[in-house]
Protein backbone atom coordinates (compact mmCIF):
# COMPACT_ATOMS: atom_id res chain seq x y z
CA UNK A 1 0.00 0.00 0.00
CA UNK A 2 1.71 3.38 -1.25
CA UNK A 3 1.05 4.95 1.91
CA UNK A 4 2.85 6.34 5.02
CA UNK A 5 2.70 4.11 8.03
CA UNK A 6 3.20 5.35 11.49
CA UNK A 7 3.21 4.84 15.10
CA UNK A 8 0.27 7.42 16.08
CA UNK A 9 -2.35 7.77 19.01
CA UNK A 10 -5.51 5.92 17.82
CA UNK A 11 -7.36 8.36 19.89
CA UNK A 12 -5.63 11.58 18.99
CA UNK A 13 -6.32 10.40 15.11
CA UNK A 14 -9.62 10.10 15.85
CA UNK A 15 -10.83 12.98 17.19
CA UNK A 16 -8.36 15.39 15.08
CA UNK A 17 -10.11 13.44 12.25
CA UNK A 18 -13.72 13.64 13.20
CA UNK A 19 -14.14 16.45 15.48
CA UNK A 20 -11.71 19.40 14.86
CA UNK A 21 -12.87 20.26 11.71
CA UNK A 22 -16.55 19.47 12.27
CA UNK A 23 -17.56 20.49 15.45
CA UNK A 24 -19.16 24.00 13.89
CA UNK A 25 -21.01 21.99 11.56
CA UNK A 26 -22.26 19.29 14.84
CA UNK A 27 -23.01 22.24 16.67
CA UNK A 28 -25.10 24.03 14.61
CA UNK A 29 -27.09 20.65 13.57
CA UNK A 30 -27.80 20.07 17.86
CA UNK A 31 -25.38 16.94 17.59
CA UNK A 32 -23.63 16.15 20.09
CA UNK A 33 -20.92 13.81 20.02
CA UNK A 34 -18.68 11.27 22.68
CA UNK A 35 -15.43 9.63 22.28
CA UNK A 36 -14.70 6.99 24.60
CA UNK A 37 -11.10 5.85 24.15
CA UNK A 38 -8.81 3.94 25.98
CA UNK A 39 -6.03 6.09 27.67
CA UNK A 40 -3.03 5.97 25.79
CA UNK A 41 -4.07 3.91 23.30
CA UNK A 42 -1.21 3.71 20.46
CA UNK A 43 -0.79 2.02 17.24
CA UNK A 44 1.40 1.33 14.58
CA UNK A 45 -0.64 1.35 11.32
CA UNK A 46 -1.58 3.48 8.47
CA UNK A 47 -3.03 6.62 10.35
CA UNK A 48 -4.59 7.85 6.57
CA UNK A 49 -6.74 4.67 6.43
CA UNK A 50 -8.24 4.87 9.66
CA UNK A 51 -8.75 8.75 9.04
CA UNK A 52 -11.05 7.53 5.64
CA UNK A 53 -12.55 5.23 8.08
CA UNK A 54 -13.83 7.93 10.46
CA UNK A 55 -14.55 10.27 8.30
CA UNK A 56 -16.57 8.23 6.11
CA UNK A 57 -18.59 6.98 9.11
CA UNK A 58 -19.11 10.33 10.53
CA UNK A 59 -20.36 12.22 7.37
CA UNK A 60 -22.99 9.19 7.13
CA UNK A 61 -24.26 9.72 10.40
CA UNK A 62 -24.67 13.95 9.50
CA UNK A 63 -25.96 12.29 6.23
CA UNK A 64 -28.67 9.19 6.36
CA UNK A 65 -29.07 8.68 10.24
CA UNK A 66 -31.59 12.07 11.39
CA UNK A 67 -34.05 13.63 9.18
CA UNK A 68 -33.21 17.28 8.79
CA UNK A 69 -33.67 19.65 12.20
CA UNK A 70 -33.84 16.20 14.20
CA UNK A 71 -30.52 16.17 16.87
CA UNK A 72 -28.97 12.76 17.81
CA UNK A 73 -25.75 11.33 18.92
CA UNK A 74 -22.81 9.55 17.71
CA UNK A 75 -20.42 8.04 19.92
CA UNK A 76 -17.03 6.51 19.10
CA UNK A 77 -14.77 3.97 21.14
CA UNK A 78 -12.03 2.33 20.92
CA UNK A 79 -10.24 0.13 22.74
CA UNK A 80 -7.81 -2.82 23.49
CA UNK A 81 -8.65 -6.40 22.73
CA UNK A 82 -6.02 -8.69 23.02
CA UNK A 83 -3.72 -7.65 19.89
CA UNK A 84 -6.66 -5.75 18.03
CA UNK A 85 -7.70 -2.40 18.93
CA UNK A 86 -12.12 -2.88 18.25
CA UNK A 87 -13.42 0.93 16.90
CA UNK A 88 -17.01 1.43 17.46
CA UNK A 89 -18.79 3.84 15.76
CA UNK A 90 -22.72 4.28 16.38
CA UNK A 91 -25.40 6.46 16.21
CA UNK A 92 -28.79 6.70 17.22
CA UNK A 93 -30.35 7.78 14.32
CA UNK A 94 -33.04 5.55 12.04
CA UNK A 95 -30.97 2.72 11.35
CA UNK A 96 -30.70 0.89 7.82
CA UNK A 97 -33.62 -1.07 6.61
CA UNK A 98 -33.09 -4.93 6.30
CA UNK A 99 -33.48 -5.09 2.71
CA UNK A 100 -30.45 -2.54 2.34
CA UNK A 101 -28.02 -3.67 4.64
CA UNK A 102 -26.24 -6.71 3.04
CA UNK A 103 -26.03 -3.97 0.32
CA UNK A 104 -24.15 -1.17 2.30
CA UNK A 105 -20.51 -1.85 1.30
CA UNK A 106 -21.03 -2.44 -2.49
CA UNK A 107 -19.98 0.23 -4.84
CA UNK A 108 -22.33 2.42 -5.90
CA UNK A 109 -25.08 1.47 -3.60
CA UNK A 110 -26.72 4.43 -2.40
CA UNK A 111 -30.66 5.28 -0.86
CA UNK A 112 -29.81 9.61 -1.74
CA UNK A 113 -29.13 9.34 -5.42
CA UNK A 114 -31.39 12.37 -5.77
CA UNK A 115 -29.60 13.92 -3.08
CA UNK A 116 -26.03 13.81 -4.56
CA UNK A 117 -24.83 10.24 -3.14
CA UNK A 118 -22.47 8.29 -4.72
CA UNK A 119 -22.54 5.09 -3.18
CA UNK A 120 -18.92 5.18 -2.17
CA UNK A 121 -18.26 6.28 1.41
CA UNK A 122 -18.63 2.61 2.57
CA UNK A 123 -16.96 1.17 -0.25
CA UNK A 124 -13.80 3.01 0.44
CA UNK A 125 -14.34 2.54 3.75
CA UNK A 126 -14.58 -0.92 3.34
CA UNK A 127 -11.44 -1.21 1.53
CA UNK A 128 -9.54 1.08 3.78
CA UNK A 129 -10.35 -1.09 6.71
CA UNK A 130 -9.61 -4.75 4.80
CA UNK A 131 -6.69 -3.15 2.51
CA UNK A 132 -5.24 -0.34 4.66
CA UNK A 133 -5.72 -1.76 8.44
CA UNK A 134 -5.84 -5.23 7.61
CA UNK A 135 -9.27 -5.43 9.93
CA UNK A 136 -12.48 -6.32 9.32
CA UNK A 137 -15.95 -4.17 9.71
CA UNK A 138 -18.91 -4.76 10.81
CA UNK A 139 -22.39 -3.75 11.18
CA UNK A 140 -25.99 -4.19 12.89
CA UNK A 141 -28.69 -1.95 13.35
CA UNK A 142 -30.02 -2.62 17.05
CA UNK A 143 -34.06 -3.18 17.66
CA UNK A 144 -33.88 -0.40 19.91
CA UNK A 145 -32.94 1.87 16.66
CA UNK A 146 -29.69 3.45 15.25
CA UNK A 147 -26.73 2.08 13.68
CA UNK A 148 -23.24 0.35 14.99
CA UNK A 149 -20.03 -0.43 13.00
CA UNK A 150 -17.77 -2.70 14.95
CA UNK A 151 -14.20 -2.42 13.14
CA UNK A 152 -11.27 -4.64 14.26
CA UNK A 153 -7.88 -4.30 12.92
CA UNK A 154 -4.35 -5.29 14.47
CA UNK A 155 -3.26 -2.54 16.68
CA UNK A 156 0.89 -3.07 15.36
CA UNK A 157 0.30 -3.74 11.55
CA UNK A 158 1.26 -6.82 10.03
CA UNK A 159 4.01 -4.64 7.88
CA UNK A 160 5.55 -3.31 10.99
CA UNK A 161 6.98 -6.88 11.03
CA UNK A 162 8.81 -6.80 7.73
CA UNK A 163 12.14 -4.85 7.02
N1 LIG B 1 -25.38 5.93 9.75
C1 LIG B 1 -26.26 5.57 8.80
N2 LIG B 1 -27.60 5.61 9.06
C2 LIG B 1 -28.50 5.24 8.13
N3 LIG B 1 -28.17 4.81 6.86
C3 LIG B 1 -26.86 4.76 6.55
C4 LIG B 1 -25.83 5.14 7.48
N4 LIG B 1 -24.63 4.95 6.90
C5 LIG B 1 -24.88 4.50 5.65
N5 LIG B 1 -26.21 4.38 5.43
C6 LIG B 1 -26.83 3.85 4.20
O1 LIG B 1 -25.81 3.23 3.41
C7 LIG B 1 -25.84 3.76 2.08
C8 LIG B 1 -24.44 3.71 1.48
O2 LIG B 1 -23.58 4.68 2.12
P1 LIG B 1 -22.37 5.29 1.30
O3 LIG B 1 -21.60 4.16 0.67
O4 LIG B 1 -21.58 6.18 2.18
O5 LIG B 1 -23.06 6.08 0.12
P2 LIG B 1 -23.74 7.55 0.11
O6 LIG B 1 -23.42 8.24 1.41
O7 LIG B 1 -23.11 8.24 -1.08
O8 LIG B 1 -25.21 7.30 -0.08
C9 LIG B 1 -26.45 5.13 2.21
O9 LIG B 1 -27.04 5.59 1.01
C10 LIG B 1 -27.49 4.91 3.33
O10 LIG B 1 -28.67 4.32 2.79
MG1 LIG C 1 -21.63 8.31 2.37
Amino acid sequence: MPAVRAAASACATISTTCCTPSVPELERRGFSVQLECDDGLACDTYPGALAHLVTNLVTNSLTHAFDEGQRGSVRIGAAVEGEDVVLCHADDGKGIPPDALPHIFDPFFTTARAQGGTGLGLHIAFNAVVSGLAGAIAVACPPEGGTVFTIRFPRIHPDASQP
